[in-house]
């Protein structure tokens, strides 16, 4: 079996190692993949967002299935572009992709389908947009409606920090066309977990939660980043917020999605804060997300191939999903000065990990000479597991101390806000 993997970064990485382990998978194209993938995939020079390449490429190789996992093609939609030629995916078509790619879309779903989530009004109007922050609460979130790569949202502490906030996105454009419509919503509090699902658009199945940390210093001070670290599960998502969230978010999303024709076959990404009044979406993402798919897929006790296949093929009730009742923790490398300017070209040494470890490789390329070479601001993730959390923890700075570059940066606290809320 052929398969092609759509992107190139550490989520993609951990899909193709975990992809491997099912023995009809003869061959893994990764579109674009990077240096450090190409010793799990052969990797090939085409874009994640060229979608005409993409299907010529699967044509022309045979390619039987394809996996498509970063937010831009899924948008654009090359799952129906890939379809339409045949070709099967694991992935939702763009439109169902909407509910990531437009934030208008998803508020307003989950306003018409009761759905938990922060009170919003939507403005394309930049002056009615700064009228209406005359009188907003205190502090408020402004979210360009597109995709920003990640960066569309600003928590505004003052009126003049959201004023400039709409200014930035609807009059300067800083994230282009994605900020010419905005939603400005009410301020949550709590604490964040992130639930990835496999939905077939019929059935639901949760994976194991897992907690992001997205300030680049510790104790989570700096700047947001693109991610630093993962652990999983989560200790806020308990088996009672658990059941809360199946009963008024999950079902009710697909439901809902189903219901409108734009039924949502892929991983959907629930980004929820656990409020005093119960767990709100914060975002929905259509993908996996990245470095959560880190912590999550090494748990995965069940063949991640059959999950996808069933997917694509509408008959996830049919088949089991187990994950490991352990803990994962993801640490990641990154290049001093990320998410700020770094250097790159750095020769990456990775020695010998533990059973309990692994790495995955996010921004690297190889030498002429077949050195692998740091290449991106966030370099590589270093994740192990272990029967519980502290010792997961442990055991990933242990297999980070046998991975060296120049120049390298990780937080030091990853996973210790988890530790502390277990011991409360
Ligand atoms: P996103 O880029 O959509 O992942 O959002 C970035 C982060 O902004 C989230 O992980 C939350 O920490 C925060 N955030 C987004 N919306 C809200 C909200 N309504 N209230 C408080 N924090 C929020
Ligand atoms: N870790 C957040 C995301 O993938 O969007």
């Amino acid at each position: 079996m052929k398969i092609m993997v759509i992107g190139g970064g550490g989520r993609e990485h951990a899909i193709i190692k975990k992809l491997k382990e099912n023995k009809q998978v003869s061959l893994i194209y990764a579109l674009p993949g990077n240096g450090g993938i190409a010793k799990d995939a052969e990797c090939v020079d085409i874009g994640a967002k060229d979608i005409p390449k993409i299907v010529e490429f699967a044509k022309d190789n045979n390619v039987e299935f394809a996996v498509v996992a970063p937010d831009d093609p899924l948008v654009l939609g090359a799952v129906d572009a890939l379809e339409d030629a045949g070709i099967p995916c694991f992935g939702p078509k763009a439109n169902a992709a909407i509910i990531e790619g437009s934030k208008v879309f998803s508020k307003n779903l989950m306003k018409n389908f009761n759905i938990p989530t922060a009170k919003y009004e939507v403005f394309d109007d930049m002056e009615k947009a700064l009228n209406y922050i005359k009188t907003a609460p205190i502090p408020t979130v402004i979210k360009a409606d597109g995709l920003a790569l990640g960066k569309g949202v600003i928590i505004a502490e003052t009126r003049e920090d959201a004023e400039n906030a709409v200014k930035s996105m609807m009059q300067d454009k800083i994230f282009g066309e994605s900020g010419s419509r905005v939603v400005i919503e009410e301020f949550l509090t709590g604490p964040e977990v992130s639930v990835l699902s496999f939905t077939d658009g019929k059935t639901i199945i949760p994976m194991v939660s897992s907690m992001d940390h997205k300030r680049a210093l510790d104790g989570d001070k700096g700047l947001n980043t693109g991610g630093m670290g993962t652990v999983a599960p989560n200790p806020y998502y308990t088996k009672e917020v658990a059941d809360e969230c199946m009963e008024k978010i999950f079902l009710p999303t697909i439901k809902a999605m189903s219901s409108l024709d734009r039924p949502f076959k892929g991983c959907l990404y629930f980004g929820l804060m656990i409020t005093k009044d119960g767990p709100k979406v914060i975002e929905y993402n259509c993908r996996f997300g990245d470095p959560e798919t880190q912590v999550v897929l090494p748990l995965l006790e069940s063949d991640l191939f059959e999950i996808m296949r069933a997917t694509a093929e509408e008959r996830l009730d049919e088949i089991e999903v187990k994950f490991a009742d352990k803990s994962a923790c993801c640490v990641v490398l990154a290049s001093n000065g990320y998410p700020k300017a770094y250097e790159k070209g750095f020769e990456i040494k990775i020695g010998e990990l533990a059973d309990n470890a692994n790495f995955y490789i996010a921004g690297a390329k190889l030498d002429e000479n077949g050195k692998l070479l740091t290449n991106g601001g966030r370099v590589l993730n270093v994740v192990a597991t272990a029967d519980d959390l502290e010792q997961a923890i442990k055991n990933a700075y242990k297999a980070a101390e046998n991975i060296t570059f120049d120049n390298a940066y990780c937080r030091k606290d990853i996973g210790q806000r988890a530790l502390q809320a277990l011991k409360k």
